[in-house]
């Protein structure tokens, strides 16, 4: 098997965009910081991100069934780390930064994201680590300006406008 640690490495070569995943309802509210998302399709309207099943927050957005990606600007580094778990506050504690509103799943809406998606769990499947998690879009909404948060051989960069 290839060495995980020269697959991170080679992985930390690909730049990519920065998203606050959120859920709320019935198992609370939770949110995370990730890299992992793929559109699958346009019609209907289905993408994916994957999360760390060891993650205290994974099954909050498994039981709740109901989740929101928000895509970072480059000015929201800070709630990328409080999101991440590295300023070491948990579920309800992370909504304090940030302004948020209530998307028509129930799930948290980031106001000031690049764009935010708001999905329907469909599916889930487990590979190694991770739950990939399928969403239906039921809605979004765009900012329309502004360079994206890019993370980038383990640090934050600004996409060009
Ligand atoms: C830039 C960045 C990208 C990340 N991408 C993912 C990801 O795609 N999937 C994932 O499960 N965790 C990812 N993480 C780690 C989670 O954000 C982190 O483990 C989790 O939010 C910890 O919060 P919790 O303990 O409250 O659940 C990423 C972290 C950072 C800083």
């Amino acid at each position: 098997m290839l060495d995980p640690q020269a697959y991170r490495d080679a992985m930390s070569e690909i730049a990519s965009p920065v998203h606050l995943i959120a859920t709320d309802g019935p198992a609370g509210i939770a949110g995370m910081t990730v890299t992992a998302l793929a559109s699958i399709s346009d019609h209907p309207p289905t993408l994916l991100v994957c999360v760390n099943r060891n993650s205290p927050s994974a099954a909050r957005f498994l039981e709740n069934a109901v989740f929101s990606v928000n895509s970072l600007g480059a000015e929201d580094q800070q709630l990328a780390d409080i999101f991440a778990g590295r300023t070491n506050e948990h579920f309800a504690q992370k909504f304090s930064h940030g302004s948020w509103r209530k998307g028509l799943t129930g799930s948290p809406l980031l106001e000031n994201a690049l764009a935010s998606f708001d999905c329907r769990l469909i599916d889930v499947k487990d590979v190694g680590t991770h739950h990939i998690l399928i969403g239906r879009v039921e809605t979004v909404a765009r900012r329309d300006q502004g360079p994206s948060l890019l993370y980038h051989r383990r640090g934050y960069h600004r996409s060009m406008d």
